[in-house]
C-alpha cells in the first residue's frame, strides 16, 4: 500500500492514509537548550503520517509542544531550539538530513506555515498584493510582472479575496481577510504541505467558520495536506481527518477523527472533551482540567498526565507508558489501554 503513487487523485476512494504520505514524520524530539537553564524537551518522540489532501490536527492545551513540532518540519526553530532526534520526510526528502540552502529551496515552495498570530505580522505600509508577489518572487526570481500580479489575483481570489483589493493595505482588510491573506501567501508557491498554526484563534466565530472552509475547500480542490494546530476540539471534529493530541511534549493520543471523539483511550483526550461543549447536550456541565501541563524542564519520572489525570494508578508515577497502537489505527500512551494494545511501540512503524 505505502508503494501508491502519491500524485492518485484526492476522490480516489481509498482513504488517504492508504496512499503514501506526503509527509511522514518519525519519532521526532526537540529540545531547547539554553544552559545554564536543563534543557525543556518540547516535543518527544512524535510520529505521524500526512497523505495527500489529509487534515492532520494536532492539539493540546498551551505549552504542550505544539508551534515547537509545527516550527521543526518547518526547520525554523528558535535558535534554543535542537531537534534532537527524528526523521522528517516530504516527499520521499529528508528534510533533516539537509544543508540549509537546499532546505530553503523546499521551504514555502514544498511545505509552507501560516505562523500563530500570523495575521498582524503584515507589514502594515505595504499593499497586501506586495506583499504575495514578493513571497512567488522570492522562489522564482524569473516570474515577470504581469505573471506575478496574474497569479497575485488567482491566490487572492483563491482565498475568497476580490482581486481588485490586492493594492489596498492591511488597515483596510479586516481580520478575517488578513488571516485569508497570510494563506494565500503561504499558498504562493503551491506546497504540498501546509502547517497552520491557530489559523483561527483570535477570530470570532463566523470568521472562524470562513477560515475552515477555506481549508477544506484547499484541500479538496488541491489536494493539499494539512497540519492544523489548534487548541479548539471544535475545529478538529468539523474539518479533521485524524488527530494527534499532544500533553506534555508527547503524543497522547494518535488516532482517526470518529474514534478520538467517541472512543477516546487516553484520559487526557477525554477530559479535554469534558472540557468542550457537546452540540448535542449543550446544558451539560463543561468540566475543566484542575492544574497546569508540566514544566518541560522539570518533567514527572513517571507519565506526564500522571498529576492530573483522575485514573492514575502507582505505576503511572514510576514509569513513562509506550505508545501503545489499538486497533483501527489508533494509538495511545496510557497503561490502561495495555491489555487491549496488540502492539507496544514507542513510535509508528515506519518500514
Ligand atoms: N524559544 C524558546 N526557548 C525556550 N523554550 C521555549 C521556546 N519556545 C517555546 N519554549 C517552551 O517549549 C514549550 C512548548 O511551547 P510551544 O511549542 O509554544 O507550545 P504550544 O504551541 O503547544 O503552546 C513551552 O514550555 C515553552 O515554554
Ligand atoms: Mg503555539
Amino acid at each position: 500500500m505505502r508503494t501508491k503513487d502519491v500524485t492518485a487523485h484526492v476522490d480516489e476512494k481509498m482513504p488517504p492514509t492508504a496512499a503514501k504520505p506526503v509527509l511522514s514524520v518519525c519519532s521526532l524530539s526537540v529540545d531547547y537548550v539554553a544552559p545554564p537553564k536543563p534543557a525543556a524537551h518540547a516535543v518527544q518522540d512524535v510520529s505521524f503520517d500526512l497523505g495527500r489532501g489529509e487534515v492532520l490536527g494536532l492539539v493540546g492545551e498551551s505549552g504542550c509542544g505544539k508551534s515547537t513540532l509545527a516550527l521543526a518540519l518547518m526547520r525554523l526553530l528558535p535558535p534554543a531550539g535542537r531537534i534532537v532526534n527524528g526523521s522528517v520526510r516530504l516527499q520521499d526528502i529528508e528534510l533533516l538530513d539537509l544543508d540549509e540552502a537546499r532546505m530553503a529551496s523546499l521551504r514555502w515552495s514544498q511545505i509552507a506555515m501560516v505562523f500563530q498570530g500570523a495575521m498582524n505580522a503584515l507589514n502594515p505600509v505595504r499593499a497586501v498584493g506586495d506583499q504575495i508577489a514578493e513571497a512567488i518572487r522570492q522562489h522564482d526570481r524569473t516570474i515577470g510582472k504581469a505573471a506575478t500580479v496574474r497569479r497575485v489575483d488567482e491566490l487572492l481570489e483563491l482565498v475568497g479575496i476580490a482581486a481588485n483589493r490586492r493594492t489596498q493595505y492591511p488597515f483596510q482588510y479586516s481580520g478575517g481577510m488578513r488571516q485569508r491573506a497570510m494563506i494565500a501567501m503561504a499558498l504562493a508557491c503551491n506546497p504540498a504541505v501546509i502547517v497552520a498554526d491557530e489559523p483561527t484563534t483570535a477570530l470570532d466565530v463566523m470568521i472562524q467558520a470562513q477560515i475552515l472552509d477555506l481549508l477544506s475547500r484547499l484541500r479538496r480542490e488541491l489536494g493539499l495536506a494539512i497540519i492544523l494546530v489548534t487548541h479548539d476540539l471544535g475545529i478538529v471534529a468539523e474539518i479533521c481527518d485524524r488527530v494527534l493530541v499532544m500533553y506534555g511534549g508527547v503524543t497522547a493520543e494518535y488516532a482517526p477523527v470518529d474514534l478520538a471523539f467517541n472512543a477516546p483511550r487516553h484520559p487526557y483526550t477525554q477530559a479535554l472533551l469534558h472540557a468542550f461543549p457537546d452540540p448535542d447536550h449543550p446544558q451539560a456541565k463543561l468540566n475543566s482540567i484542575p492544574g497546569a501541563p508540566p514544566r518541560l524542564d522539570a518533567l514527572p519520572p513517571g507519565c506526564r498526565f500522571a498529576p492530573r489525570c483522575p485514573q492514575a494508578m502507582e505505576r503511572c508515577q514510576q514509569a513513562a507508558p509506550a505508545l501503545y497502537a489499538l486497533p483501527d489505527d489508533q494509538f495511545a500512551s496510557c497503561f490502561l489501554v495495555e491489555d487491549t494494545a496488540e502492539d507496544r511501540r514507542g513510535s509508528l512503524d515506519h518500514g
